[in-house]
Parts: C-alpha cells; sequence; structure tokens
C-alpha cells in the first residue's frame, strides 16, 4: 500500500515538473505582457497622432486615412503631367513628396491637408530645402470645402470611396484645360486619356475637356 502511494505521489511530481520546466507555459510573462501592451499602445499613440487631427470635422464616408506614395507612384504621377505647367493643386498633400516632385518639375503648387502635423513637416520640409512658398504652399484646410477652379492641374492619392464625390466637386469646378491625375484609385465612370505604371503604383490621367465630352455623348456615365 505504501509503495502505491508513493507511486501515485512520484508520478503527480513528474507531471508538475514537465507542466512547469519541460512544457512551456501557455501563459505569457507578466513583464513580456505589459512590454507588449505598452508598444502597441505607443504605435497607436504614433499612428493617431499623424492619421486623426482634423478628421473630426468630416463626414465619415469622405475620411481618408494618411498613407504615402511610394516613389514609383510619384514618379509615374510626374510622368502623366510631362508637358504640361501652371498652378497645381495636391488634395490631401501628406508629407508634400508629390508637391515637392511637382514643384521642382516647374509647377506652382499647393497642397491641401486636413492633418496639421502632416502640414507642419511638409512646411519645414519646404524651408529645410529651401523651397519658397510660390513655389511649393502647404495649407491646411479641408480640399472638399476649397474652391479649385483656380487650378489646370490636380493630383489626388485618396481612396476609393470617395472618388465619385470628387468627380462631381471637379467637374463642377475645373476649367476644360485641366488635367486630373489620380493615384492608385481611378475615377470610376471617367474615362482616362493616358496612365503609367502598374497595380498598386499605377496613375491615371483625365483630361477634363475630354470627360465632360465623353459624359455628354454617355449621359448614363455621369450618374
Ligand atoms: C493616401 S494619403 C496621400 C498622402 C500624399 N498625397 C502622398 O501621396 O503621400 C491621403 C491624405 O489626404 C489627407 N486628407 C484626407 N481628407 C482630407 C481632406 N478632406 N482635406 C485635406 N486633406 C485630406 C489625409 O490626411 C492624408 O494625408
Amino acid at each position: 500500500m505504501r509503495a502505491r502511494i508513493a507511486h501515485l505521489v512520484m508520478e503527480d511530481s513528474i507531471e508538475v515538473i514537465l507542466q512547469d520546466q519541460v512544457l512551456p507555459s501557455s501563459r505569457p510573462h507578466p513583464v513580456f505582457s505589459a512590454c507588449t501592451g505598452a508598444l502597441l499602445a505607443g504605435l497607436y499613440g504614433v499612428w493617431s497622432l499623424f492619421v486623426l487631427p482634423g478628421f473630426r470635422k468630416i463626414p465619415w464616408k469622405l475620411k481618408v486615412p494618411y498613407l504615402p506614395s511610394s516613389k514609383e507612384q510619384t514618379l509615374n504621377a510626374m510622368k502623366l503631367l510631362e508637358g504640361r505647367t501652371g498652378r497645381l493643386a495636391d488634395l490631401g498633400s501628406g508629407d508634400g513628396r508629390l508637391v515637392f516632385a511637382a514643384s521642382s518639375a516647374g509647377f506652382q503648387c499647393t497642397g491641401f491637408e486636413i492633418n496639421s502635423i502632416l502640414v507642419a513637416l511638409a512646411r519645414s520640409r519646404a524651408r529645410w530645402t529651401g523651397v519658397p512658398s510660390t513655389r511649393a504652399a502647404f495649407v491646411k484646410s479641408d480640399f472638399w470645402k476649397t474652391d479649385l477652379s483656380a487650378y489646370n492641374n490636380v493630383t489626388a492619392f485618396l481612396a476609393p470611396g470617395v472618388m465619385e464625390a470628387l468627380a462631381e466637386k471637379l467637374l463642377a469646378e475645373l476649367p476644360d484645360g485641366a488635367r486630373v491625375v489620380a493615384c492608385r484609385f481611378p475615377f470610376p465612370r471617367w474615362p482616362h486619356q493616358a496612365s503609367a505604371g502598374a497595380g498598386l503604383d499605377q496613375t491615371f490621367a483625365y483630361d477634363i475637356g475630354a470627360v465632360r465630352s465623353h459624359l455628354r455623348r454617355v449621359p448614363s456615365a455621369a450618374c
């Protein structure tokens, strides 16, 4: 009997040792959990700092988060503006990368950006690199509430869900000679005159005069 009890106790001890030492416990160490939590909270804080300011006033269906464009995408947008001159508006200019590329190609650029941190970043980049505000200006404003009729070139890297509303605004405001370059997300009902690149870096060019003629010919495309 005593031998049997000793055997059972030994079996239990081996099980406990296996659970605690040999087999890893499924519960993470509390210090590891605390560090992971702090890191995630920090990352969320940094992300929301860049993405959220100014967003509260914009209707939910028109919200577009910050996502910087790639070098390739910027080059593709610039290819579609070759041979053009004049004023350029970048809708949602982020850290200003497209505005800087366009201003070094000779355009007189204005970047409209709702996020004040990104506006400050772009302005300090302009100061740092010596680009005057007559060539690259950054305005903290909601482009939906901005009259764009003075611009003959417009660039936009936004989101698929807002392209329909943007098409309506641009058709109502831009002159016939204007060219719009949409990055990554094309206008659903507009025929593009040219495109550059492929995949996520693809950009699409639309001449407003040609778009208006198309919509007159095919009125169902307008709605
Ligand atoms: C996809 S990011 C593109 C940023 C930049 N153009 C680039 O190519 O790197 C879209 C930008 O639009 C800005 N944005 C969104 N809605 C806006 C609005 N109503 N007015 C001005 N900027 C806006 C966002 O803050 C964000 O920086």
